[in-house]
C-alpha cells in the first residue's frame, strides 16, 4: 500500500488543523499536543503525521521526507516555496502580517527625513521585499520570537509580525500602522508525491476542498 506522510507543526495553526484533518478522516492515534512522539500514526491505514517546527515543514515536503504539509503562508514566503506544489488555501489560522510601532512613534516623519528604519522581524524576506517595493531604506534585524519587545527595548523602530486578535500589540502599547498581507494556512505537496501517489493524494485534496467549503458555509 502507498503510504502518506503529512508534516504538521504544533504552532499557531495547530488547533484548527486537527478538526480539518478529522473532517477528512485523518485522526492521529496519539495526541500530538501531549505525546513526545514525533511520528504519529493515524486511524487511516498507511497515513502518518510527523511533528516538526513550523519553519521546517516546507523543507520536509520539498525533500520528500513528508508527502504533504500544512504551513502558514508567512512561513512559506520566508522559505520561498521552491519545489513545492501549493494547491490549497485551507482558510484556517487567519491573521495578517503587519508593520507595528510604539504608540505615538513618528514613523512617517522618519520616512520623510529619509532616515534608515530599523526593522526587527522573524520575516526578513517578506519585510525586505515589502519595504524595497515602497522605496524605503531599512536595516533588518532577525529575531526568532517576541518581536513586540524590540521597539520597547530600543532594538528597533518597527516590527513586522503577525497580528491576530491584536492583544499582544495592545498589551505592549504597540499599534499596527500598515498591513502587509492577509495570512492563512496552506496545504503544500511534494510534486513527485503528487505524481507517484496520486491515487492517495488526489482523494485527500478533493476531501479537503469539500471540508473547506463546508466550513465556509457554516
Ligand atoms: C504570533 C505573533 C504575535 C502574536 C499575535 O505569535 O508573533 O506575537 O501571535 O497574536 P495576537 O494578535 O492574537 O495577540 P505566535 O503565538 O505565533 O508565536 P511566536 O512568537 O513564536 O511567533
Amino acid at each position: 500500500m502507498l503510504t502518506l506522510t503529512l508534516a504538521l507543526s504544533k504552532g499557531r495553526i495547530f488547533d484548527e488543523t486537527l478538526p480539518l484533518l478529522a473532517a477528512v478522516g485523518i485522526v492521529p492515534i496519539d495526541n500530538p499536543e501531549t505525546s513526545r512522539k514525533l511520528i504519529i500514526e493515524t486511524g487511516q491505514a498507511g497515513t502518518s503525521v510527523v511533528i516538526v517546527r513550523a519553519a521546517d515543514v516546507p523543507t520536509y515536503v520539498q525533500y520528500g521526507a513528508a508527502d504533504l504539509g500544512i504551513v502558514g503562508k508567512d512561513v512559506l514566503l520566508e522559505h520561498g516555496g521552491e519545489g513545492l506544489y501549493q494547491p490549497l488555501d485551507l482558510e484556517i489560522g487567519r491573521c495578517r502580517m503587519a508593520v507595528a510601532t510604539r504608540r505615538g512613534f513618528d514613523l512617517a516623519g522618519m520616512m520623510q527625513r529619509g532616515a534608515r528604519i530599523r526593522v526587527a522581524t522573524k520575516y526578513v524576506k517578506t519585510a525586505r521585499e515589502y519595504f524595497a517595493a515602497k522605496g524605503i531604506h531599512v536595516d533588518l534585524i532577525k529575531l526568532y520570537g517576541s518581536m513586540e519587545l524590540a521597539p520597547l527595548c530600543g532594538l528597533a523602530d518597527v516590527i513586522v509580525d503577525l497580528v491576530s486578535t491584536g492583544n499582544t500589540l495592545k498589551a505592549n502599547d504597540l499599534v499596527a500602522v500598515e498591513d502587509i498581507m492577509p495570512i492563512s494556512a496552506r496545504l503544500i505537496v511534494n510534486p513527485a508525491a503528487l505524481k507517484l501517489k496520486r491515487v492517495r493524494v488526489q482523494p485527500l485534496l478533493d476531501a479537503l476542498v469539500r471540508a473547506i467549503a463546508a466550513r465556509r458555509a457554516q
